[in-house]
């Protein structure tokens, strides 16, 4: 069964506050998204690449991917649409595994990328990258006090990939598109269908690059996975 990588790659990147979105923002020597897209395909040379992009967007170059099959669609309002977007443009089969992986995610390893693909094989309800919370989480009130203390014991960071066969995925994110429920990831939407992704323990350092200080801790991971082959 063919492989579907989905890279949404639609977002404004308001909080980055830079004049392009930043996905293409250079890290090193080439952008964002581009060494996103090396790393997925470093794990998958093999897989068939969909990616979302703005219909606005002036910055992409079809050079930076490293696929021989990958097609480009037009995202959607939210990172929901974006997806679901994708899903309805390839020619799929239901039980063909897909992928889903952030473009502001360039830190992920081949090591992580492959132990999520064999976890989402075995698992019916699909997989994800996550890590457990290290700090002591606290609810706040509406006055931003601290009301309570949640246990962290099973907590965790939801990160990326995500990975579901393509029918389940589709039924939940079409699910969540019908009932105007805004999710920010592809578990939230399956686990409102009954279903129990399995969560896998990733590294640390598949950093979501957000907020303009990112860049420099991105750009200090990427050199240190370099320096102990990690990447
Ligand atoms: N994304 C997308 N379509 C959207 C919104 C987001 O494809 N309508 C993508 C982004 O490009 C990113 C991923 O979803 O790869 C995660 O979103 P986020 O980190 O929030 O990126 P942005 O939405 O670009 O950033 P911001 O929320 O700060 O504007
Ligand atoms: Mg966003």
């Amino acid at each position: 069964h063919p492989l579907w990588l989905i890279v949404p790659a639609a977002g404004q990147g308001k909080r980055m506050g830079a004049d392009k979105p930043k996905q293409y923002l250079p890290l090193g020597e080439k952008p964002i998204l581009a060494h996103t897209l090396s790393r997925l395909h470093r794990a998958f040379p093999a897989a068939h690449l969909v990616l979302c992009l703005d219909s606005d967007d002036r910055w992409f170059n079809p050079e930076w991917v490293p696929f021989a099959q990958w097609q480009r669609v037009t995202g959607g309002a939210e990172r929901m649409d974006s997806v679901l977007n994708a899903l309805h443009a390839i020619n799929a089969q239901e039980d063909d595994m897909v992928m889903v992986h952030d473009v502001a995610r360039p830190c992920v390893t081949s090591s992580d990328l492959l132990t999520l693909y064999h976890a989402a094989q075995q698992h019916p309800s699909g997989a994800l990258l996550a890590m457990p919370v290290a700090d002591t989480m606290k609810r706040a009130n509406a006055e931003q006090l601290s009301a309570a203390t949640e246990s962290r014991d099973r907590l965790w960071h939801a990160l990326t990939p995500q990975s579901f066969r393509y029918a389940l995925l589709r039924r939940a994110l079409e699910h969540a598109v019908t009932g105007q429920c805004v999710v920010t990831d592809e578990a939230s939407a399956v686990e409102a269908l009954g279903h129990a992704p399995r969560l896998i323990s990733g590294r640390r350092d598949n950093l979501k690059v957000t907020h303009p200080d990112d860049l420099a801790l991105a750009a200090a991971i990427m050199a240190s996975q370099v320096a102990q082959a990690s990447d």
